[in-house]
């Protein structure tokens, strides 16, 4: 007899009475014995009227029940916490942890066989794959997918590039109330998450990239029928792998795969979160990140897909030119093709499968890339001493060496009441400063770190500014901005010790950010620097959150959460 219910009785003592227990209690919801005598595979319900990214996981939900049974599985819903972008404060990173945990606690809860996730919006995969790994039940991830694109007066629209886009011209004036207003309804026109290479396109790719969820799963559109397929097909797989007892992400998630997994972040020209979510990841397992490594893959793969914000096109369009498989074909042996996936089958199998689209540009080839090199470049200095990152494929490139005058921001806050002015002593040429909006500082390091153009700069024509912060940015943002300097400025990294009007020099090419003020002289600041109160930090989960928060170069993860004796097995994925 299958596991089912059995198991995780041995924690109740009397394992016959345990599983009569059990019995009585679930057989009122009607089930038989026949039913629950199968294999139970679980299902995160992630559904929320607040997340209008997971608004097709009730559908996803009924595919997979559907394709669990239809392998002679059982099926078992179950909700956990849902994180939506747009309503999570102070920030959807702040309860990315948070989530990881409500996930991992609740698969080693409830008896089941295997989980099946279903997430999406930005921070909700890493959290569950998080949870995946720590817990190591063997797990299908199915990502709800893409929205599809909006069209206003002829044009194409992403969420949510474009809404930055757009916003920025009506603060500049040249679109008007009644416009925006319109604007606002189309924007964002199915349910889905963004549809743009964001943090959740990202990680999909990423989470295809794993081996974790079935091939195709990371491009299909939200609404599509072909999704709710993808989900009957992704519920039979974990009937089978409950019956299989595998395999557990610990069999699939090697150093290869995380390897895998980077170059497809670089290749795809994915989100600056992600490589923090990749860390945590890999934190929970015996693997790491290595940021030199990163960066080294980066200067070797270029970026092959056409996508906004480094691009032109649309995720549908990737979907419909081939997908995250026809992206590894063209990467070709930079990609370990030995590396399996949750069916058992190597990647270099689904790269065989993966479908030719004939005149289709989105999937570049390697002699012919968007983009000769990686999308992100992990940069050092005084300034970073332990790194900080920089999305190239997305900056302007006459910016990407640059030495401006710093004009401070000493908070979010200040920022917000400040850049605006138009008595803001700033020019083109200034570098704009953002600190105290990092992991502890802000906390939960906000998307702050796409600083806005001053207005008055705005209308004088400014496209793009140096801008640095120890913050994040959405994924679907724009132009020359470094971004989770580390240490961060609350905890007493050197971007505390910037003043308005020092000089600050980034050289994306020589991999530096630096601040040119002499190091005795910043010895002087330390003496009287005074480190941010966090009055926010004194109870409750924020408090966990306070205490235990890692920086960025750690995946921003809790320091109990990492797997344990890291240092045993260590690779450098
Ligand atoms: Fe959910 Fe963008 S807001 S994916
Ligand atoms: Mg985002």
């Amino acid at each position: 007899m299958a596991d089912g219910l059995r198991k995780g009785l041995a924690s109740y003592g009397d394992p016959g009475f345990s599983l009569f227990l059990r019995k009585v209690f679930i057989k009122a919801m009607g089930y038989s014995d026949d039913a629950l005598n199968r294999p139970i595979v679980g299902i995160t319900n992630t559904y929320s009227d607040y997340n209008p990214c997971h608004g097709n996981a009730p559908q996803i939900v009924e595919a997979v029940k559907r394709g669990v049974m239809l392998s002679g599985a059982m099926p078992m819903v179950f909700p956990t916490i849902s994180i939506a972008e747009s309503f999570s404060h102070p920030t959807s990173m702040y309860l990315r942890n948070l989530m990881a945990m409500d996930t991992e606690e609740m698969i080693r809860a409830q008896p089941m066989d295997a989980v099946v996730v279903i997430g999406g919006c930005d921070k909700t995969l890493p959290a569950q794959i998080m949870a995946a790994i720590s817990a190591d039940l063997p797990t299908v991830v199915i990502p709800v997918g893409p929205m599809v694109v909006g069209h206003h007066r002829g044009e194409v629209l992403g969420a949510c590039t474009d809404c930055r886009r757009l916003w920025g011209k009506h603060r500049a004036g040249e679109i008007d109330d009644v416009e925006i207003e319109a604007v606002s309804s189309r924007l964002a026109p199915s349910v889905g998450t963004c549809m743009v290479m964001g943090t959740a396109s990202t990680m999909a790719c990423v989470t295809e990239a794993l081996g974790l969820s079935l091939p195709m799963s990371a491009t299909i559109p939200a609404p599509h029928a072909e999704r709710f397929r993808l989900a009957e097909a992704s519920g039979k797989v974990a009937a089978d792998m409950a019956k299989a007892k595998g395999p557990k992400p610990s069999e699939l998630l090697t150093a290869s795969s995380f390897r895998n997994a980077q170059i497809v972040m670089q290749a795809i020209g994915g989100s600056t979160n992600g490589l923090i979510h990749l860390t945590a990841m890999a934190n929970r397992s015996p693997h790491r990140i290595d940021l030199e490594a990163f960066d080294k893959l980066g200067r070797e793969v270029p970026v092959l897909i056409d996508l906004k914000p480094s691009g032109a096109h649309y995720m549908e369009h990737f979907h419909h030119a081939g997908g995250v498989p026809k992206l590894m074909a063209q990467l070709g042996d930079l990609i370990d093709l030995e590396a399996k996936i949750i069916t058992g089958a190597t990647l270099r199998e689904v790269v065989a499968a993966a479908e030719d689209v004939p005149g289709q540009d989105v999937i570049r080839t390697r002699d012919n890339p968007i983009k000769s090199v990686g999308s992100m470049a992990i940069l050092h200095g005084n300034l970073a001493p332990r790194g900080a990152v920089i999305k190239q494929s997305a900056a302007t490139a006459k910016l990407l060496q640059h030495t401006g005058r710093a004009v401070v921001f000493e908070s979010v806050e200040d920022m917000t009441l400040r850049v605006d002015d138009p008595a803001l002593d700033v020019t083109a040429d200034d570098v704009l400063v953002l600190r105290n909006a990092g992991p502890k500082g802000a906390p939960g390091m906000p998307e702050a770190g796409y600083l806005p153009i001053p207005s008055k700069l705005l209308r004088a024509g400014v496209k793009d500014m140096v801008r640095i912060s120890d913050a994040r940015m959405s994924g679907t943002a724009f132009g020359t901005i470094v971004l989770h300097i580390t240490p961060e400025s609350a905890v007493g990294g050197p971007l505390a010790l910037v003043r308005t009007g020092d000089m600050i020099a980034l050289d994306v090419a020589k991999r530096s950010i630096d601040l040119l003020v002499d190091a005795a002289e910043l010895e002087k600041r330390r003496t009287t620097l005074k480190l941010p109160k966090a009055d926010w930090a004194k109870r409750g989960y924020a408090h966990l959150f306070h205490e235990t928060i890692l920086q960025a170069d750690e995946g921003c993860d809790f320091d109990f959460m990492r797997a344990q004796g890291k240092s045993e097995g260590r690779s450098e994925a």
